[in-house]
């Protein structure tokens, strides 16, 4: 979700005007994913590299996720959807953490789209705690082991992952799970993504041929991938 700053910087409103209707374009997005049917959606809100961003800036996001949280879990819940949060919560005040937690035990229940937020989060991290977590416990690190053990294993892997804001490239979301993502990437600052783009972002994906490893013609014959090697 990138380009909230130089949304507001565009209109010459501080950082956080920026991220605050970054917050609106997530509540737009998520309402359109869940009319839409897709199924689980993972948005990146907080890197573990973000700490380093100017502390009212830092601060300014809390707060907002506290705000947010507080005003949208109903709705959410409302909607059939399901709140995850997927980063190190060791960093995060015990306030945010009881915040999280309780949006968590909301909305457990519901199935119809799954929202992970990622916070405080990096794919190095992710892939590193897996690994760590394996060793703990003197399982052998394999790559179907490393799945189970990833703070994102109660989603598929992404089928589609989509950044806005111009800049081409992962900056260190989704590292292990994008391996065979379809990626899009739009000018769009994201508090401008609106419907008309996540449609543009899904139609294009519509088109894409995912071969997974295989030739064109084997996908085109309908044939299954080989399981994959553990
Ligand atoms: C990147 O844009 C965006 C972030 C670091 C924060 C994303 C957060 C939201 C969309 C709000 C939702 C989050 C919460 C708290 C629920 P940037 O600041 O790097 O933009 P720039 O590249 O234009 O400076």
């Amino acid at each position: 979700m990138d380009g909230n700053g130089r949304w507001a910087r565009q209109r010459l409103l501080p950082r956080l005007a920026g991220h605050s209707q970054g917050v609106e374009s997530l509540r737009r997005c998520v309402r359109a994913c869940v009319a839409r049917g897709v199924r689980a959606l993972t948005v990146f809100a907080f890197s573990s590299e973000n700490w380093g961003r100017p502390a009212e800036e830092v601060s300014g996001l809390m707060g907002l996720l506290a705000k947010a949280l507080a005003r949208e879990v109903p709705e959410l819940s409302r909607d059939g959807v399901c709140v995850r949060f997927v980063g190190d919560r060791e960093g995060l005040s015990e306030s945010v953490r009881n915040g999280l937690a309780q949006a968590e035990r909301a909305t457990q229940g519901n199935s119809r789209l799954v929202l992970s937020v990622c916070f405080n989060y990096g794919g190095r991290w992710d892939i590193a705690q897996a690994a760590a977590a394996l060793a703990a416990r003197g399982e052998p690190i394999t790559e179907s082991a490393l799945c189970g053990a990833l703070a994102l294993a109660h989603v598929p892997d992404p089928d589609l992952v989509i950044r806005t804001g111009g800049e081409k490239r992962l900056s260190n979301f989704l590292l292990w799970q994008a391996a065979y993502s379809e990626l899009f990437f739009s000018d769009l600052l994201w508090p401008d993504f609106d419907e008309a783009a996540l449609d543009a972002a899904l139609d294009w994906y519509a088109g894409r041929e995912r071969r997974f490893g295989r030739t064109s013609e084997q996908v085109r014959a309908g044939l299954e991938p080989e399981p994959l090697r553990a």
